[in-house]
């Protein structure tokens, strides 16, 4: 978001803490972030916090800040994108309306910046016609309404009317912001590691975090495509917006991505699957007794070379990943034509700060005419959006 000014603009609502996350994340992925508050918001957090998180001045008084007398106006043209959250029904109502009685509304009613608002309050004010009108109204205007997540609301009650977490709203910030040129595609990714069980409290993995795949998913529906993920076990959380498949073994993965595969467009395999599992996988702990033991192995079946040789019954972009430690360009060469590839990723995973684990990838990007495009080192949000540029031309 290096280049993006935003301007978060918050109501009275008790949910007005939230947005403090909501700003840090906005700092932190490089968004020049300005605050606008009511003032009965100003009474659940104070304009400090705002100022301290955003570097920016807080403008909540109309009339009482020392800015220019047409910032009400310059703002909400100058910003990309204006985040109403908490936006209560009041608001809401006052947006629909066309009034403007304060710096938030007198900003918002002359912007030419994209607007979001994000409902939140009592579920059965949400519900209430005059706020789904309002709402209504709000959406033919061109506003993005994020609806409300359901749950314990502050009033003790259940229901929607829950301010959607910060990284959810950020998300959801970040796609208006972004030429949606994936949206209609159908992609899907696959991340982490496979775990084949030795017995109930053993197995055997790898390295791999998910970190690369989850990437992968979260910029192409930012960019608008329509995503599922197959992932092996990770720490991390599905991303917002794409739909999640957890698997465990390489037989899961490949069953969920058999399954999923029909419709795609593209399929970008980035989880390290394991090669081998155990021949047997023992019901009980296996116990210390013998100073040796030998594991049999026998070959996991190959997924993407499975899915590219029936490429033609299933046509769609075929996109590898090539995990390697030694001559990375002939054998992620061979893997493309070895598997029936489009492309396929060359990943030194010899270096600290590419491959496995690290927030960073050094990649060779190979074409199926033998092309070879060296990228220079990048974080893997950036390496994704690299990977998602060069497929796209591939999909017609
Ligand atoms: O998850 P991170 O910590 O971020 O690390 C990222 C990564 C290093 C795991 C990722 O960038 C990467 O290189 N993934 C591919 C790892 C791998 O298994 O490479 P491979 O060369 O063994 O396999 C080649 C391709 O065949 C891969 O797309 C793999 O998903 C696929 N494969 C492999 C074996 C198998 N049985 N079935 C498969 O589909």
């Amino acid at each position: 978001m290096k280049d993006k000014k935003v301007i978060v603009g918050i109501t009275g609502g008790i949910a007005a803490y939230k947005a403090a996350e909501l700003v840090r994340l906005l700092v932190r992925a490089g968004a020049d972030t300005s605050v606008a508050m009511t003032a009965n918001a100003t009474r659940f957090v104070t304009p400090l916090t705002f100022e301290a998180l955003s570097g920016n001045r807080v403008v909540w008084d109309m009339f009482g800040h020392e800015g220019t007398s047409i910032d009400h106006i310059s703002w909400g043209q100058d910003a990309d994108l204006i985040i109403v959250a908490p936006a209560t029904a009041n608001f809401i109502a006052k947006m629909a309306h066309g009034i403007a009685d304060d710096f938030l509304s007198t900003m918002v009613l002359a912007a030419t910046a994209r607007i979001m608002v994000c409902p939140s309050m009592n579920s059965k004010m949400f519900e209430n016609l005059a706020v789904q009108n309002n709402l209504g109204q709000l959406k033919e205007m061109g506003v993005a309404v994020m609806e409300p997540s359901e749950g314990e609301l502050a009033c003790h009650t259940e229901g929607p009317g829950r301010l959607p977490e910060p990284e959810d709203i950020f998300e959801q910030a970040w796609a208006l912001l972004l030429r949606q040129d994936l949206s209609g595609l159908n992609i899907l990714v696959t991340a982490g590691p496979t775990v084949e069980p030795i017995d109930p409290v053993r197995y055997i993995t790898n390295r791999s975090t998910g970190k690369m795949g989850y990437a992968l998913a979260r910029a192409a529906w930012r960019r608008g495509a329509s995503v599922r993920l197959v992932s092996g076990p990770t720490a991390l959380n599905p991303p917002y917006g794409v739909t999640f498949f957890s698997v465990k073994t390489a037989e899961e993965m490949r069953q969920a991505v058999l399954k999923n595969r029909t419709d795609c467009d593209v399929i970008i395999k980035a989880a390290a699957v394991s090669d081998y599992r155990p021949k047997e996988s023992a019901r009980h702990k296996i116990k210390k007794g013998a100073d040796r033991v030998t594991l049999e192995l026998v070959k996991n079946p190959d997924i993407l070379a499975q899915l590219g040789s029936k490429k033609k019954a299933s046509p769609c972009v075929l996109v590898g990943f090539a995990a390697e430690t030694k001559d990375l360009l002939d054998n992620a060469k061979e893997k493309l034509k070895a598997k029936n590839l489009d492309m396929i990723i060359a990943n030194d995973v010899s270096r600290d700060d590419a491959g496995f684990e690290s927030d960073t990838n050094k990649i060779k990007v190979i074409y199926r005419d033998g092309r070879v495009e060296d990228a220079p080192l990048m974080t893997k949000d950036e390496v994704a959006d690299l990977v998602l540029d060069r497929i796209k031309p591939l999909t017609g």
